[in-house]
């Protein structure tokens, strides 16, 4: 981690203007060592493209931001994309309207999410590829496909439900509470499915804001000794653990296990700018415990789309699930937005209003 100071060096890039008449992009100025800097990163400005027979011209109006993307600024990340090279545009989901169709299946004014890149224009075939999907009218707001009803929420709800098989009156505990996924999966895990959570964050103010999100208790893993905490917050042990940090949070967990324990394994933010890897220990409590540990992606539950989206609709209109979406105003804000998540910065699910000021959308 860096120091939260850092992030005002990206102030150099927020003077940048979004002009409707071009297409701007973010792309790779250089491989990111460690957190992403503001020299990982140029500006690049183009004609907006023209669409052509069989393709749309869309406009960008959320961008999502996720751990991964620096993975793809590295070099390291196979998500089924090509790997980035410097100069390449930067991958990114979002949601974005048609303006221009010459396609025979969408129409222009629909408002769709999918792959559209760090870039404010986008020509596509809207190849299966892209992963398009049309935003359901459900009377929600279209940003929230930018996350809560985007990659985030399926994220949680697959991990959670698919993964994680949570049973009423589990004993569980997640890391990464107060972020994209890990807010939703609490509100989940408490409201849905009937769990004991217990949310790991970053600081009092997300440890408070936890407790308003369906935890019943916080710790606090920068200030508390995470161990002793979990021994007096989890004194007959774990039977759900939600693991988005991995590290020395995961061991710990690992070591607490209760008989017939779930470990869910969605991602590993703590190990992603380490040198070394930390090296798990405390695996043993697996076999010991009958437990398992199971790893999830969630492209590869892409199939329940519609039904994830209804559920996760539902959800919210019940009030069982409040959307939290951390929104950065204006595309320039997008590499600060995504230092963010490495610092910590956000709360809830980190995304972006491309046009600034989240307008009719919301
Ligand atoms: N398996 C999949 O298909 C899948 C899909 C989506 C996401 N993921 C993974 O799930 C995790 C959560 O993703 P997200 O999009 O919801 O991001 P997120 O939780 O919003 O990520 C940012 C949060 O991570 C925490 N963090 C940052 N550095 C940390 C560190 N060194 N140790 C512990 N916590 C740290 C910070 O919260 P604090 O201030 O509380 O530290 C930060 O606010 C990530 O690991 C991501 O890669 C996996």
């Amino acid at each position: 981690m860096g120091t939260v100071t850092e992030l005002d060096r990206f102030d150099v890039l927020s003077a940048r203007e979004v002009d409707d008449a071009v297409n701007c992009q973010w792309r790779i100025a250089r491989r990111p060592q460690g957190n992403v800097r503001p020299e990982d990163f140029s500006w690049h400005v183009t004609d907006v493209p023209e669409p052509g027979p069989g393709e749309v011209l869309l406009k960008t109006l959320y961008l999502g931001l996720a751990p991964v993307m620096r993975f793809y600024m590295q070099g390291t990340a196979r998500t089924g994309d090509d790997i980035l090279q410097p100069g390449d545009l930067i991958h990114g989901r979002g949601v974005a309207q048609i303006v221009k169709s010459r396609h025979p299946q969408w129409r222009e004014g629909e408002v769709v999410q999918g792959q559209m890149g760090w870039q404010t224009w986008k020509v596509s075939r809207m190849t299966p590829q892209e992963k398009f999907f049309r935003m359901p009218n459900n009377g929600l707001p279209a940003a929230l496909g930018a996350g809560v009803l985007g990659m985030t929420g399926l994220s949680a709800h697959a991990g959670l439900f698919a993964c994680g098989q949570p049973r009423a009156g589990d004993r569980m505990v997640l890391s990464g509470a107060a972020g994209g996924v890990g807010s939703m999966v609490s509100q989940l895990a408490a409201n849905v499915a009937g769990c004991d959570v217990v949310g790991l964050a970053g600081g009092p103010d997300k440890c408070r804001f936890v407790l308003q999100h369906g935890c019943s208790a916080a710790i606090d893993y920068k200030a508390e000794a995470v161990a002793a905490r979990l021994d007096e917050l989890r004194p007959d042990g774990i039977d759900l653990y939600f693991d988005n940090v991995g590290g020395e949070i995961l061991s710990a967990c690992l070591e607490r296990l209760r008989m017939h324990a779930r470990i869910v394994l969605c991602g590993s933010i703590s190990e992603y700018t380490r040198d070394e890897p930390f090296g798990l220990a405390n695996y043993t409590r697996l076999r010991a415990t009958d437990s398992s540990m199971r790893g999830f992606f969630v492209y590869n539950h892409l199939d329940r789309w519609e039904q994830v989206m209804e559920d996760l609709a539902g959800w919210i209109r019940g009030g069982k699930l409040k959307p939290v979406q951390d929104i950065a105003n204006g595309f320039a804000e997008m590499p600060r937005a995504l230092a963010n998540l490495y610092y910590g910065q956000n709360v809830g699910v980190q995304c972006c209003s491309v046009r600034g000021e989240p307008g009719e959308w919301l």
